[in-house]
Order: C-alpha cells, then structure tokens, then sequence
C-alpha cells in the first residue's frame, strides 16, 4: 500500500467521530481528489495565518491530499527584485507538504493582470527580447524548481477581461501580444515540467453576468487548441456566493443550463476541469452567524451539485478550511464589519453546515473513471 493510500485508509477510520471520513476518502472513492489552499497572510489584515498554525496543517493533512501555496508561488513572492528568486517560504510549504505524503498543485506562473506583477516588471520587460526573456526564465526557474512534486500547474491565471470577454494586458503582454504571451507560458512550461498537467486557471462563475467571461474563456481555450498550446485543464476558481469583484451574485436560479453547457463545452475540448479555489463567500448575507451558516451550506451545494455532476472535474480545492483563515477577511469588508463565514471549519475548528454540504455532494455525484492524478 502506498503511503499516502495507508495515510487515507487510517485517516478514514480515525478521523474525527463528529466528522465521518475525511473529504479526501469520500472523494476518492468517486476518482475526485480533495486539495486546500495554505499559506501566509496578508500583513496587517483580518486574515489568519494558516500555515503558521499546527491545527491548521493538521486539518489540512486529515481533508486533503493535496495542497496549493496560496500566495507564495507568485511573482510577487518569488521576486523581490530582477534577476533574484526567493523560494523560502515556498519551499518550506512543498516541503511540509511532501513530508505528509500530500501531492502539490502549483499556482501560479502567470497571473494576468497587471496589478499582480512586482514593480520591477514594468521596467524590466522594456523590449519584446526583454519581456520573452523574462517570461521564459521565470516558468522554467519556477516550474522547474519542483520537479516531479508538482503534479498539476496553473500555468496561467485570470487572463480574460471579465467586463469584454477580451484578453488582459500586462508589462509582458504589451510586449510580446496577450496570446503570445499565454501560449508562451504554456510552452516553457510544459518543457520545464514535462510530467505536469498544465492548466488555465480563471473565476468565471455561473451567473448571467458572467457570460461575457465564461465566453471569452471558451474563445481563448479554443485559440490555444488550434495553436497546439499544451493546455490539459480548465481551472474553475470557485469562489461563489458574489461575483469578482465582491458584489452581490444573482442567484443562479435559472442559469444553470448555461453553467452545464460552459462546462460540457470545456469538456468537449478534451480538458480535465478542476475546481480550484472554492469558498462561499458571504459578504451580503444576514449576520446570524446559524442562519449565515446554512445560507452558504445552501450556495455551497448547489455549486457543487451542479459543477461535480459533470465527470470531467476531478479535483477540488478549498481556499483555505477554517474561516479566519480566509482571504475573504481581508479584502471587501461587511457593511456590518462582522468577520466572514465561507469556509467549512469555523473559528474554534468546529465543522460546519458547508462540510456536510460538500459530504453531501461528493456522495450525491457520480463516479468518474480513476486514473492517475
Ligand atoms: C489571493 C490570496 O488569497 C490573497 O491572500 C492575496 O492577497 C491575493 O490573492 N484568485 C486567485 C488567487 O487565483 O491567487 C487569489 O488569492 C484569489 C483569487
């Protein structure tokens, strides 16, 4: 038996009375796979460190057989300055997670939007040879860091503009074209990591305002096809309950024939699809934390039912567990201040009506074939 399979058989049998088996087991039984964003926080904000805590990684080796640096594999975080990589924190976080006999999911080689660029970049990229350059020596330093540990990349992240449907620019893109720029990322990438699975990773979600993005998605997934961009799965973000940028979601009520097609469709193309972010956000529901608590639970199983319905989607990933530990504190506040709820842990540790939520969809889907992942 392998390790991690004697790890997942025991931590089925012992894992909390409370709990049931832990998420990985009852995924797997079914050829999905259960992952957790982990990581550092963002300096002075609401958000708890997770990687940091010992019940926090605890949590995270019982749930998951997988892990995502939630921060620490960005440009931002790799690259102080030109020319100079450092991989500390992201090092130490593979390492924990290779300790554990947990598989890695690497995020990301190249995050679109300008804003997640370290200043330097601007400078740097000043010609198309400069940009091209910088590009390739990034994705192969970085896919190339972790060799074989790293079984699935998000290659690149957040490249379609919600708003048209079109490609975002950056200090790279401005040199070398926006698709250039993606297919040249794909390209080193599946050179530097030649075993991995190589994904576009995005948050467009199943509301009718983001038509325009899931189309844009399916329009730039189908230029790479044509231009034989090694591309194996379509990311799906995941964070529901508001639209991207914080505001308060449609109810899917009635789109959800449109969220079926976009994800047949992407299918269709011949991509694996995983869920790669998932949290419930809550932002613009009442305060009672028990009537909060089954809202999410609510938003969190429809998603779920909807988007685990389709085979192709072999993976979820949760943004994080336990709720002070998501990024959600940090960024688009409460008009009543209260700290959020989208994660299925609470403050004190304590499962929540979101873990029997995601219980109840994982035994609901159907089985899909397994495979190596
Ligand atoms: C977020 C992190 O959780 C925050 O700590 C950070 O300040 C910003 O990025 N889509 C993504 C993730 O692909 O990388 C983002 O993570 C959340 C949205």
């Amino acid at each position: 038996m392998k390790r991690r399979a004697l790890l997942g058989a025991l931590a089925a049998a012992t894992a909390g009375a409370d709990e049931g088996p832990a998420l990985d087991a009852l995924a797997r039984a079914k050829g999905l796979r259960i992952g957790s964003a982990i990581g550092d926080a963002v300096p002075g904000s609401r958000q708890r460190f997770a990687f940091g805590d010992a019940a926090q990684r605890a949590l995270l080796a019982r749930e998951c057989s997988l892990v995502v640096c939630e921060n620490e594999m960005k440009w931002q975080a790799l690259r102080p300055a030109p020319g100079r990589f450092d991989f500390t924190r992201a090092d130490a976080i593979a390492d924990w997670a290779t300790a554990q006999g947990l598989g890695l999911r690497g995020h990301t080689l190249l995050w679109m939007p300008a804003e997640w660029f370290p200043a330097w970049v601007g400078e740097a990229a000043a010609s198309p040879a400069a940009a091209e350059a910088l590009l390739l020596e990034h994705v192969r330093a970085v896919a190339g860091r972790w060799g074989r540990r790293i079984g699935s990349w998000d290659v690149v992240n957040e490249a379609v503009d919600p708003a048209t449907g079109g490609l975002r620019t950056n200090p790279l893109a401005a040199r070398l074209g926006a698709l250039e720029t993606v297919a040249a990322a794909f390209h080193a990438a599946r050179e530097a990591a030649p075993h991995a699975r190589l994904a576009y990773n995005d948050y467009m979600g199943w509301g009718a305002g983001s038509r325009r993005h899931r189309d844009g998605v399916l329009r730039l997934l189908a230029a790479l096809k044509d231009r034989g961009v090694p591309v194996d799965v379509l990311g799906l973000q995941g964070h529901v309950g508001t639209d991207g940028q914080g505001r308060a979601l449609d109810p899917a009520g009635g789109h959800e024939a449109d969220w079926r097609r976009f994800l047949d469709e992407a299918a269709a193309m011949g991509l694996e699809l995983a869920i790669t972010e998932f949290d419930v956000n809550d932002r613009h529901l009442g305060a009672d934390p028990a009537q909060r608590d089954r809202e999410v639970a609510a938003i969190g199983r429809a998603f779920l039912d909807l988007t685990l319905d389709q085979r192709a989607v072999r993976t979820l990933v949760f943004w994080g567990l336990a709720d002070p530990y998501s990024w959600l504190q940090a960024i688009w506040p409460r008009a009543d201040g209260l700290p959020k709820r989208p994660l299925p842990y609470d403050e004190q540790g304590r499962p929540k009506p979101l873990r029997d939520a995601v219980v109840a969809a994982l035994k609901a889907m159907p089985a899909r074939s397994q495979g190596a992942r």
